[in-house]
């Protein structure tokens, strides 16, 4: 058994930063994840992190505005406002660790335009800017002697007298599975962009932490939001940053028509991402796409502005898509991105349960409501894994641990036992995976109604039978990696009834909920989070209320 003051399960950017402030506030800290640190999803963030400067001329009020709206009224505002006001100095602390970001003529630190803002206000480092991040924060918590145990996989949660008390995890080189008590756990896993066939996200964004916190009967709360993003490469989907919208690429149909003058005069191609994704979309369904896709126009932007700021997005269409980006328009299309949605908590990462605090994608704040403003996700990483890390170590200081002994892996051994010893079947976990995907992505994509979503929930259902009997080839103990995909899998598909359930429980359409059935935004009933809890004999829906500080709803025009 391992004894940490905190143990925070996932090392991206809101693992790392949580690890960072926590270790700062004298806590003795853990970090666990399934990957290297430095191969955690929010390596691949492209465009930048907001933030609104003052001596630019912004406010952070402006953001704050720009981000409720962009949530089409869904944030809770307090969170908002926390998030925004302390953006400015997240961003110059992150320039002091050594993030070297781009600057502007003058020498100062250099903002591009990004969707749904009004200001550009994204700070950047090219088109890898979490890359950029991710590298500078696992230099700092290396330098301040964190524990990292990398490649070591949590297969379920401890609670001791409805507290959290630590966490089973498993280290893939050997099998072995161990019991880590700690006196808080900050689950900062990243999101579940794999329950959906394509995504941008990487293969290891499975939804485990968002399915551990609901195992233990932690509250998802507004699990029906999840963005797609308006430029994904056709095929592979891999995403191709807004930030060349921002430098001034702009999309085409198959008639060479700017389409976005018909859906957002003003913001064009920077409306908000549910609405770009929309026109897309509807471009699309009524035939003026090229073969499933729009296209993005780079080759104005010329060689310097390519190579300088947008160089990734240059390499990925080259060799995913065989496109010269100088010479050739990038065919996209809007692809699953970024769950809203998540594991629900305060504006200091506590759940519900004592001791277990969530942030980053798998945590529901919530700051981005029905629909995330690009390049507030990092922002977000950082602010509330900081703070959850402050609080979590505050915790330590104040409880002791609680009695927790080794036999607590016995449960999780016996579930890896049983999957191991299941015969072949003909049935495959990639099988399931696949098809789960592609229902998820068919019927719970830019537009929804509820025939589809029954569809997928029955599909789902099916697939979760299929899961109970679904054979594991490699019967092995070091680095079997076919049991994780198995484990994974479970995880998944625990997420993906979560959204269905969500979005069929919403009877409007709002941010990236976009119901045929339900067209319009139904403030007299639905103004107000989803909450799922799970029961003994399945889950139970809630709902709480919407937190409003300045901003009323209003109509939401771009
Ligand atoms: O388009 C992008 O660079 C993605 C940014 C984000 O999701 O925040």
């Amino acid at each position: 058994m391992f004894d940490y003051d905190v143990l925070i399960i996932g090392a991206g950017l809101a693992g790392m930063r949580a690890a960072l402030s926590a270790h700062q506030r004298g806590a003795d800290v853990a970090v666990m994840s399934k990957v290297h640190p430095v191969r955690s999803h929010s390596n691949a963030a492209q465009g930048g992190v907001n933030a609104a400067l003052t001596d630019r001329g912004d406010q952070w009020e402006e953001h704050a505005f720009d981000t409720v709206k962009g949530s089409d009224y869904l944030g809770d505002q307090d969170a908002i406002e926390v998030m925004c006001r302390e953006a400015g100095q997240e961003i110059i602390s992150l320039e002091h660790m050594g993030v070297i970001f781009n600057r502007d003529e003058s020498g100062r630190l250099g903002t591009r335009a990004f969707g749904g803002q009004r200001q550009a206000r994204t700070f950047f480092v090219a088109d890898f800017t979490g890359q950029a991040m991710l590298h500078v924060l696992y230099e700092q918590i290396m330098k301040a002697g964190v524990h990292v145990y990398d490649e070591w996989f949590v297969t379920s949660l401890i609670i001791e007298d409805g507290e959290c008390a630590g966490a089973v995890a498993m280290e893939i080189r050997s099998g072995k599975l161990h019991v880590i008590r700690a006196k808080a756990v900050i689950i900062a896993a990243g999101g579940l962009g794999r329950v959906y066939e394509p995504s941008t996200n990487a293969l290891i964004c499975t939804g485990d932490g968002i399915s551990l916190a609901y195992r233990v009967g932690a509250p998802l709360m507004d699990m029906e939001m999840v963005q797609y993003h308006p430029t994904t490469l056709k095929g592979s989907g891999v995403l191709i940053t807004e930030g060349a919208r921002g430098e001034g690429a702009y999309l085409l149909n198959a008639k060479g028509e700017r389409f976005m003058e018909r859906y957002a005069p003003n913001m064009m191609e920077l409306a908000s991402r549910d609405v770009v994704s929309r026109s897309e979309q509807t471009e699309l369904n009524e035939g003026r796409g090229i073969d499933g896709c729009v296209l993005l126009d780079c080759r104005h932007l010329g060689e310097k502005v390519i190579k300088e700021r947008l160089l990734q997005i240059m390499e990925i269409a080259a060799d995913f898509a065989d496109i010269d980006i100088m010479k050739q328009p990038i065919p996209i299309r809007p692809g699953m991105h970024y769950q809203m949605g998540g594991i629900k908590t305060d504006v200091n990462g506590a759940t519900p349960i004592p001791g277990l605090y969530a942030a980053g994608e798998c945590a529901c704040v919530s700051v981005h409501g029905g629909n995330r403003l690009g390049a507030n996700s990092l922002l977000d990483t950082v602010i509330f894994g900081r703070r959850s890390g402050e609080a979590a170590a505050e915790r330590a200081h104040q409880v002791s641990h609680r009695n927790v002994v080794d036999s607590y892996s016995l449960r999780d051994e016996e579930t890896i036992k049983s999957l191991l010893s299941r015969e072949g079947n003909g049935d495959s976990v990639a099988h399931i995976r696949l098809e789960m995907g592609k229902a998820m992505d068919q019927h719970l994509g830019v537009f929804r109604n509820s025939e589809g979503m029954e569809t997928a929930l029955n599909q789902i259902e099916q697939l979760k039978e299929r899961y109970r009997k679904v054979p594991v080839q490699d019967k092995g103990k070091v680095f079997n990696t076919d049991l994780i995909f198995a484990l994974e899998l479970g995880f998944m598909l625990d997420c993906a009834e979560a959204i269905v359930v969500s979005a069929l429980e919403r009877k409007e359409s709002r941010g990236a909920q976009s119901r045929l059935d339900y067209p319009k935004r139904d403030d007299a009933n639905w103004l107000k989070h989803t909450l799922l809890t799970k029961t003994d004999g399945g889950h139970k829906i809630g709902y709480l209320p919407v937190v409003f500080t300045q901003w009323p709803p209003t109509e939401r025009k771009y």
